[in-house]
């Protein structure tokens, strides 16, 4: 009987302390984190081919190059910009074989080291230096490249380009740009003063999101099918957001004056966006609802973005529609409608690209 009451202490302890680790992952998860290289997409390819076939084509993979070799550039090469009030006159060219930025402003030509953004919305070129102590520094240059549009003023940049006009761009501390590249690549050392092209892989990959990959691996490979890893379906929403949320801002990143419908920052950070929707928030309100609102209801993250609407506007539906556990219908408009154009429009920012604006709610004035 003794010893039962000592196993039962210590289950519960057990939980309690699981607990606490859980909720540890979940509300401090590091941006840059360590991932040994096996872990990576070569390894997945062997017994995931649901997941890895498209992979490659979808933004997550191809959102960090290098930006040493030709294919890279077609963005910059031989652009020129007008930025800013009063203008300045920024410029891309090649010159022993790599790509140069400079502007009329700039005392010496950089070169471009490294290109963020997959080009789906947008890139940014960015050159690395090295500091007095070592560690390196992003300087994120003031021109970026929008698709359907060209080379324009980088997003959040002040008009007149502020105490920064005299540069090809705006210098980041060493944290900062650690954490850049922690949002945009994968198995960065959490401790890494200086970026080092070798040891990481560009871009997201499986293991970003998959932590402890290469556990799973050498299980899988040992034979041991039904060890447990990393299930996204045991989380909760709020858990499952918040881990997406690690890059695509979460709430708790901004202060509560910028949580408001007027900040047109807002639509660039979906996770944001999403958690401050009724939808996201009372979906538990209706306890025999089975579908569950996370990015997952809309998004595969292994696969490139589904540009047709009735893909999106299906999952309002399960969840607004006539039947028992319904949350209200849409007095406006049938069930066939368009939901997402009145509901989820796409909105300007501060640059010439449009974000959907992950805020489910209704809108006074309709698009
Ligand atoms: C040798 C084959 C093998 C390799 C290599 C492998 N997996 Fe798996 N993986 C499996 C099998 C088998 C399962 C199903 C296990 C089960 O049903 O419990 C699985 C399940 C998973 C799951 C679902 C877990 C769950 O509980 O829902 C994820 C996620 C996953 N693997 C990711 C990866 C990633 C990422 C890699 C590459 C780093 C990888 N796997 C490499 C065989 C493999
Ligand atoms: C390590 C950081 C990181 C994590 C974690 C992450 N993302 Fe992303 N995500 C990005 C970045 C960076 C981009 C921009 C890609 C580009 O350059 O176009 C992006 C782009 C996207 C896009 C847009 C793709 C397009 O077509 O433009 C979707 C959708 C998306 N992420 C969904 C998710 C979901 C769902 C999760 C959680 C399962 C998630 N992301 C987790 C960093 C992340
Ligand atoms: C907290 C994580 C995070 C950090 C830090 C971060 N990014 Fe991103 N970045 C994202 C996500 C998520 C997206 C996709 C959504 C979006 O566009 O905001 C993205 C998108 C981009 C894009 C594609 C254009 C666009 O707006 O969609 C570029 C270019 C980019 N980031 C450059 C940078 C640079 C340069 C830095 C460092 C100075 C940086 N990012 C820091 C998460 C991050
Ligand atoms: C942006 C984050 C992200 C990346 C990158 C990512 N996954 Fe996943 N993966 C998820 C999420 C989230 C789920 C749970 C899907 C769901 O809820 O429907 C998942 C589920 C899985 C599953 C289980 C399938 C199932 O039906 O539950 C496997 C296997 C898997 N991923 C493998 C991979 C492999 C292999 C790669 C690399 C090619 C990869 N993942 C890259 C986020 C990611
Ligand atoms: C998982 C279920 C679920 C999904 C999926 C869902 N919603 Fe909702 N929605 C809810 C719940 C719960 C509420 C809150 C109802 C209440 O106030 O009691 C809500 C509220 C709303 C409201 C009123 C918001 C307000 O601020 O008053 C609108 C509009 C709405 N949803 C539209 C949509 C659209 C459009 C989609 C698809 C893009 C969608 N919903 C997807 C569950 C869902
Ligand atoms: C109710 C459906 C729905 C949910 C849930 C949802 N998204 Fe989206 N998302 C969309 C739609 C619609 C688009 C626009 C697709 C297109 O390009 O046509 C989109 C586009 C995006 C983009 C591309 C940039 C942009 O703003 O257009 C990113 C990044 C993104 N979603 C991230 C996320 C993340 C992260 C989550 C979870 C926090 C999430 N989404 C949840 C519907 C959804
Ligand atoms: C033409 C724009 C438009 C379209 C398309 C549209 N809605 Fe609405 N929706 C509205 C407006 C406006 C309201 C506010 C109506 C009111 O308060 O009387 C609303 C209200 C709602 C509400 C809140 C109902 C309540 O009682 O609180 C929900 C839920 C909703 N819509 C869901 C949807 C869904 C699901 C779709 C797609 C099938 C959809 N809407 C399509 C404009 C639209």
């Amino acid at each position: 009987m003794k010893s039962c009451w000592t196993w039962c202490i210590a289950g519960l302890m057990l939980l309690i302390l699981s607990g606490i680790v859980l909720h540890r992952n979940f509300n401090t998860v590091k941006p840059v984190e360590r991932v040994s290289p096996m872990t990576h997409f070569a390894s997945c390819v062997d017994c995931h081919k649901a997941q890895t076939k498209d992979f490659l084509s979808a933004p997550h993979a191809q959102t960090l190059r290098r930006a040493d070799l030709p294919s890279e550039w077609t963005h910059f090469v031989e652009q020129t910009a007008q930025i800013g009030v009063p203008k300045v006159e920024f410029r891309y060219w090649i010159e022993r074989g790599r790509l140069w930025g400079s502007s009329e402003k700039t005392k010496s030509p950089s070169t471009v080291d490294w290109i963020f953004g997959s080009g789906h919305h947008g890139q940014t070129a960015v050159t690395l230096l090295t500091n007095g102590r070592g560690e390196s520094v992003a300087i994120e240059h003031h021109v970026t490249w929008y698709v359907n549009h060209g080379l324009d003023r980088t997003i959040g940049r002040p008009i007149d380009l502020g105490r920064n006009s005299l540069e090809i761009g705006e210098e980041n501390d060493p944290e900062t740009t650690r954490r850049c590249f922690g949002c945009h690549a994968t198995g960065l050392s959490a401790k890494a003063q200086r970026i080092d092209q070798q040891s990481f892989s560009h871009g997201i990959f499986c293991s970003r999101c998959h932590k402890e990959a290469d556990h799973h691996v050498s299980n899988m490979r040992s034979g041991q099918t039904k060890t447990k890893f990393d299930d996204w379906h045991s989380l909760t929403p709020l858990q499952s957001v918040s881990r997406c949320g690690e890059c695509h801002r979460l709430p708790t990143d901004l202060s509560p004056n910028e949580l408001t419908p007027k900040n047109k920052n807002l639509p660039r950070f979906a996770a944001v966006g999403l958690m401050m929707s009724k939808c996201f928030q009372l979906q538990h309100t209706r306890p025999t609802a089975t579908l569950r609102l996370d990015c997952m209801t809309c998004h595969d993250p292994h696969r490139p973005t589904e540009t047709e609407p009735n893909h999106y506007n299906r999952s309002c539906c399960e969840c607004h529609n006539r039947s028992s556990v319904s949350w209200g219908t849409c007095r406006e408009q049938s069930l066939d409608a368009d939901c997402i154009s009145c509901h989820m429009p796409k909105q300007p920012s501060d640059s010439p690209t449009l974000f959907t604006d992950h805020w489910i709610r209704i809108r006074k004035s309709n698009p």
